[in-house]
């Protein structure tokens, strides 16, 4: 399963990544209608207490303090059991508890879910991300590809360090998991109009040239990799590919840029992977 070739059954996909309009069945509907080939949930997890919900746009930047799923688990599995666009689902979990998630993960798999993504990269509540203790990347992401068959992609968040960065992959790929998604928004700290700080997730246009350097840090390593962050044009889908990534994810666009804007870039990027055969 380690091969580019039969992840998924579109080569090149455009991703819609985890984000507020993937928040429920109607949202995903709409995904698709964009264009985008497969889509990803918002992050599903077993405790109901993470929902937060706040995104602002500022100085072409995305401040995300957006929390996971505010539907729970269960809902989830009644709306997505005879959801007619399943196969192009991709199922974002996370559980602190590695047996709750794994549990996710087998409901999910017994209605026909075909994906999932394990999220070990959110900062949004000023968590270290998961991903980054090595340690526990390796036995959470052994612990779930020891349980279920359909591939599972670990979402990680980036690091500066070009060592790091391998290693992750190294980890996810040891541990039988079949693909790495990155990245989440950074963690930050910004300032409020009353002088407190909050820690956030951030994203926008900088966050493509740290993702290009991830995929070109980590380019020896054969496995795949989607790579999300910072997308706002076709241009910057076909470097993606370019260095490597086997598909390209898209979240804080719809917002910073508006939906005409996604749609025009998806058929774009199609047009442009038709012509320079990559
Ligand atoms: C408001 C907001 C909510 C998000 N929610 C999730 C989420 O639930 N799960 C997740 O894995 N990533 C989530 N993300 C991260 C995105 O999926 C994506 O990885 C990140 O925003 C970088 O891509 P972009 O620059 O295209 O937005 C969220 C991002 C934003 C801006």
């Amino acid at each position: 399963m380690n091969n580019k070739d039969n992840l998924f059954d579109i080569s090149f996909p455009l991703i819609a990544a985890a984000g507020p309009y993937s928040g429920n069945i109607k949202g995903i509907k709409r995904l698709y209608e964009i264009g985008f080939d497969y889509i990803t949930t918002k992050t599903i997890t077993d405790k109901a207490d993470y929902i937060s919900g706040s995104i602002a746009i500022k100085n072409g930047m995305t401040f995300n303090k957006d929390g996971f799923s505010n539907i729970n688990f269960s809902d989830w599995i009644i709306s997505l059991k005879h959801f007619h666009l399943l196969d192009r689902v991709i199922v974002s979990i996370f559980s602190k508890d590695v047996e709750e998630a794994i549990n996710i993960a087998c409901e999910m798999e017994a209605i026909g879910v075909k994906y999932i993504e394990l999220c070990c990269s959110c900062p949004t509540f000023g968590e270290e991300p998961l991903c980054f203790n090595e340690v526990l990347l390796y036995e959470y992401c052994k612990a779930l590809s020891s349980k279920i068959k359909i591939p599972i992609i670990v979402k990680l968040l980036l690091s500066t360090e070009e060592k790091k960065n391998r290693r992750m992959v190294e980890i996810v790929k040891k541990s039988g998991c079949h693909a790495v998604s990155v990245t989440d928004c950074l963690p930050i700290i910004e300032f409020d109009d009353e002088g407190k700080f909050e820690k956030k997730g951030m994203t926008g246009d900088f966050m493509k040239f740290l993702v290009l350097k991830f995929l070109e840090d980590t380019k020896e390593i054969n496995f795949p990799k989607i790579a999300i962050g910072g997308v706002s044009s076709s241009r910057d889908c076909i470097n993606y590919f370019k260095l490597g990534a086997i598909g390209v994810g898209q979240c804080a666009c719809l917002y910073t840029k508006g939906v005409s804007d996604v749609i025009d870039t998806i058929k774009r990027t199609k047009q442009i992977l038709e012509e320079e055969e990559l």
